[in-house]
């Protein structure tokens, strides 16, 4: 039997079409970037992670001269928000990204959802996920099921 699944996502033509607390966010991720490490790709990715209080963590990705020891900036952000010493839980996730110093898409890996399919799964409730699908133009995505729907599970 052939199956067919459908993704939802809602697109933004420009930043200035997000609501206040979505462009906040993005404007963080952005920020980010200027701590990103990345000598060998010379591609810059900023992420920020939001907190259900509305407190905001940043990472950003941080290469290795043996490559695979990096880190993507998701998961840099991911684990320092879930190193939170009130282990508050996690409501969104916003990703940027800059080559040749102009915004390009930046959206997450395979690795990275898989994080972000934990971090649902901690908060008992969906991420809001905020990906740039061009120099100015976002995806806002509700939950991790819509970017990855075959994730592995343990049950
Ligand atoms: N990268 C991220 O930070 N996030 C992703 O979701 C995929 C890729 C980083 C890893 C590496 O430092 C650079 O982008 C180029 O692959």
């Amino acid at each position: 039997m052939k199956k067919q699944l459908t993704i939802e996502f809602e697109e933004f033509e420009a930043l200035n079409e997000l609501c206040e607390k979505d462009y906040e966010l993005v404007m963080e991720a952005r920020q980010a970037l200027q701590s990103s490490y990345s000598p060998y790709s010379k591609f810059r990715v900023g992420s920020a992670v939001r907190f259900q209080d509305g407190e905001i963590v940043k990472g950003s990705n941080q290469e290795n001269v043996a490559y695979p020891s990096g880190m993507c900036a998701e998961r840099v952000a991911l684990f320092a928000a879930g190193n939170d010493a009130k282990q508050r839980k996690i409501a969104a996730i916003a990703i940027a990204a800059m080559k040749d110093g102009c915004f390009v898409a930046a959206k997450p890996c395979g690795a990275c959802l898989q994080t972000m399919l934990e971090t649902e799964k901690r908060a008992k409730a969906s991420l809001t996920i905020l990906i740039a699908l061009g120099e100015d133009k976002f995806a806002k995505v509700e939950g991790v099921k819509n970017l990855m729907p075959f994730a592995f599970t343990d049950f």
